[in-house]
């Protein structure tokens, strides 16, 4: 049997919960035994687009970025799925011009950076078909205040903590009520919300190499609390399912 490595390990606790909930909107009725349309916006090198076209749907990624879409490229083609996936340079505020419609927008790790969050999350309703689903993954600024603290950074901590301080190196953080009301503006219906990354950041990596099991154990501990409020603030990243 194939050993996972430790990047692999890592990244499965890290994304375990997202597929989760990806995975549930592409199981649902609209999807059974059918191609979903999906746009993966700031999609970078494939992570998701290039599995999700392994399940037999058709991804387009829209990124900026021409050395991601290069691997992109070279990862889908490697996979057998190029067919499947196509890359275009393109910004999440150019959608509109850039896609004709989804059934499923993914928008994980972009809306940080982007200048307008509301005028971006507005411009995915417009693509999404009546019915299709947005998921949304956006870095939690209460966990980023506690790990700034911990780290010695009383200043950049206290900056943090109100969210009206210029976006940083890491661009915006958000908190649930902020994006459900921005959600709720673009005309974007929240129907689950999931705390990612509750504790996988904060165990340190020997554990998982040293420990048999362990990865496993703290998939299903990060599955467990991502659906309970109280977890929330403490999750690094908000993962959101959204309809239009
Ligand atoms: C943190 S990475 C996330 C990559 C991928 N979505 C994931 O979850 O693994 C951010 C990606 O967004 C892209 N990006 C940055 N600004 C963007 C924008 N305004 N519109 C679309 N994509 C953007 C970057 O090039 C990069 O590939």
């Amino acid at each position: 049997m194939q050993q996972s490595s430790a990047s692999d390990r890592r990244q499965s606790v890290r994304s375990g919960v997202v597929w989760d909930g990806v995975r549930g909107v592409l199981g649902g009725e609209a999807f059974r035994d059918q191609q979903a349309l999906i746009v993966d916006v700031g999609g970078g090198t494939g992570g998701f687009a290039v599995p999700l076209a392994e399940l037999g749907h058709t991804v387009q990624v829209i990124d900026p970025s021409p050395d991601a879409l290069a691997s992109l490229d070279r990862r889908a083609r490697e996979r057998g799925v190029a067919d499947r996936v196509s890359g275009r340079q393109g910004d999440l505020s150019d959608l509109s011009t850039l896609v004709a419609e989804a059934d499923l927008v993914l928008c994980h790790g972009v809306l940080e950076m982007v200048d307008d969050p509301s005028a971006s999350l507005a411009a995915i309703a417009g693509v999404l078909r009546p019915g299709g689903h947005l998921s949304l993954l956006v870095a939690q600024r209460h966990a980023a205040v506690v790990a700034r603290a911990m780290a010695g950074h009383f200043a950049a901590a206290r900056e943090l903590l109100d969210g009206d301080a210029p976006a940083g190196r890491g661009g915006r953080r958000f908190t649930h009520d902020e994006l459900v009301a921005l959600l709720g503006t673009a005309g974007l219906r929240p129907e689950a919300v999931h705390a990612v990354r509750v504790f996988a950041d904060l165990v340190p990596g020997s554990l998982l190499d040293l420990e048999a099991g362990a990865t496993a154990a703290l998939v299903e501990l990060e599955r467990a609390v991502a659906t309970r409020p109280e977890y929330l603030p403490l999750a690094t990243q908000l993962h959101v399912l959204a309809a239009r």
